[in-house]
Formats: C-alpha cells, structure tokens, sequence
C-alpha cells in the first residue's frame, strides 16, 4: 500500500465551496469537471476489508453532458488534521451511474473518508473494520454438547473499533446453503476481554458457524453429543 501526503497537484484542486452542493472542479488539464456531493459513505457506514462496497451520490444533480468522475480517493486525518491520501478506489467512472463499487483495500483499520472528483467534495468519516476478529472456533475446533466452550477474539482489533460487539449467535446452513440463525449464544459482554465461555446447548450434531454483529462469521466446525 502506498502511503502518499497530498501533492501539489492535488492542492492545486481546491476550490472556494461548501461540501453542501456539487461544485465545479477543475481537472488536470485546467477544464472545468462537475464533482457531485458524496451520498455514502456517511458517519454510521463501517467498510469491511476485502469485501465489495460502494460510493453513492444523487445522479439527478449530474449534467446530461458531465465527463466520467477521473477519481475517487480514501483519506484518513492526520494528528494535525491534515488529510492524508491512502489509495485510489476508482478513476474514470460514470457521473450518471450514481454510485461507483470497488473492493475495500486493505489498510488498517480506523477512521477513514472518500473524496470524489474535486477536492473538498469529502464524506464524513467513517470506519473501515477488519473481517477476522474472531480467532476461535475455528475449522478444527469441536464442541461437545454440554461442556464448556469459548468465542475467542482478538481484543486489539475490537478495542481500536469501539464497543460495537453485542452479539454472538450460533447458525447451521440449511440445505439450501441458507444461513439458519440457531440460536445466541451470548450478547451484552465485555469485548475487551477477548473471550466468553459458555455451556455448549443441546442442538443436533453436525455442522455450525457462529456470526457476530456486522455479517461476519467464522468458518464451520463442529458440535459433537
Ligand atoms: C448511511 O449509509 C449506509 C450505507 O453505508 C446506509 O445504509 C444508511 O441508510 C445511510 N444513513 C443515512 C442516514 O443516510
Ligand atoms: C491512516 O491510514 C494508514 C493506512 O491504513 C495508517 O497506517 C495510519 O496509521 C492512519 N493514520 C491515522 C492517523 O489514523
Ligand atoms: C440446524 O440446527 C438445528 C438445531 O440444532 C437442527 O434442528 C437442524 O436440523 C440443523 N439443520 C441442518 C441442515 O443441519
């Protein structure tokens, strides 16, 4: 990944605005290029590393004869406040398509912000979280019915994403290759403990996955009688 602080170039796009309206930009060959205002991501949108996500803006305000979008650009702020370019998401995109998807790069996680086409044009700050928080179980783990298990996480990683951690349920995949909500197995706990122990309930043996909060699931193991 490279790590880059803002070029002359990218200085030499600010323009006088509010974020509030599309504003005209200027690219780099001096022509005037319309940069309408970034929809999502807003302050509660939380990316997944790895995973697809996408930038939105209001296409009804996109002149009919607007050029594609030359680019969209993660930031993250600085301890002086100072924006900090991370990595280009998309350039060359269509202004009328309204929304733009890419995969979330892999950086660290935290607070980060888009801008699009122009500087100034910026989103709120919001989080990009990593996908492996929970350690164990894993594909050889096994569980037996009545006995003491544990969800083991990585507190480093939940604690730097707030306490956004509320619950851990049980599924199995139904035939169809649907997930099956089974049941929860904890909610409400200390994240930064980086564990709960619990007594394995009577399911059917077989083959189980646990999710927590934000769809992110482990792979499957199993509980055995
Ligand atoms: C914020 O963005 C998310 C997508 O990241 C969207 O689901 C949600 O509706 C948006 N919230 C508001 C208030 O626009
Ligand atoms: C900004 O993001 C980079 C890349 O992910 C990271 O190394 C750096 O620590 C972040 N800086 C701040 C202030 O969050
Ligand atoms: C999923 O788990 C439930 C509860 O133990 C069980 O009744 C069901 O048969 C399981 N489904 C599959 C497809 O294994």
């Amino acid at each position: 990944m490279v790590l880059k602080y803002l070029t002359p170039l990218f200085a030499a796009l600010i323009v006088s605005s509010t974020s509030a309206t599309a504003i005209p930009a200027f690219d780099l060959q001096g022509r005037e290029a319309f940069a309408p205002v970034v929809v999502t991501p807003n302050a509660s949108t939380f990316w997944i590393i790895g995973t697809l996500a996408s930038v939105s803006w209001d296409a009804s305000t996109v002149p009919s004869d607007a050029d594609p979008l030359p680019w969209l650009a993660l930031y993250n702020t600085s301890s002086f406040g100072s924006a900090i370019y991370i990595t280009t998401l998309a350039s060359d995109f269509d202004a009328h398509a309204g929304s733009v998807e890419f995969t979330v790069p892999d950086v660290d996680i935290g607070s980060y912000f888009v801008m699009m086409a122009a500087w100034g044009q910026d989103s709120p700050h919001f989080r990009i979280r990593g996908s492996n928080f929970i350690i164990s179980p894993d594909a050889d783990t096994v569980w037996t019915i009545g006995q003491e298990a544990s969800v083991i996480w990585d507190p480093t990683a939940v604690a730097s994403e707030g306490p956004e951690f509320f619950w851990v349920d049980l599924y199995n995949t139904t035939i169809y290759g649907g997930a099956n909500d089974v049941m929860t197995l904890a909610s409400n706990f200390d994240t930064s403990a980086g564990s709960i122990t619990f007594i394995v309930p009577e399911v059917s043996p077989g083959s189980y996955f646990i999710m927590r909060e934000w769809g992110q699931s482990t792979t499957h193991f199993e509980i055995v009688a």
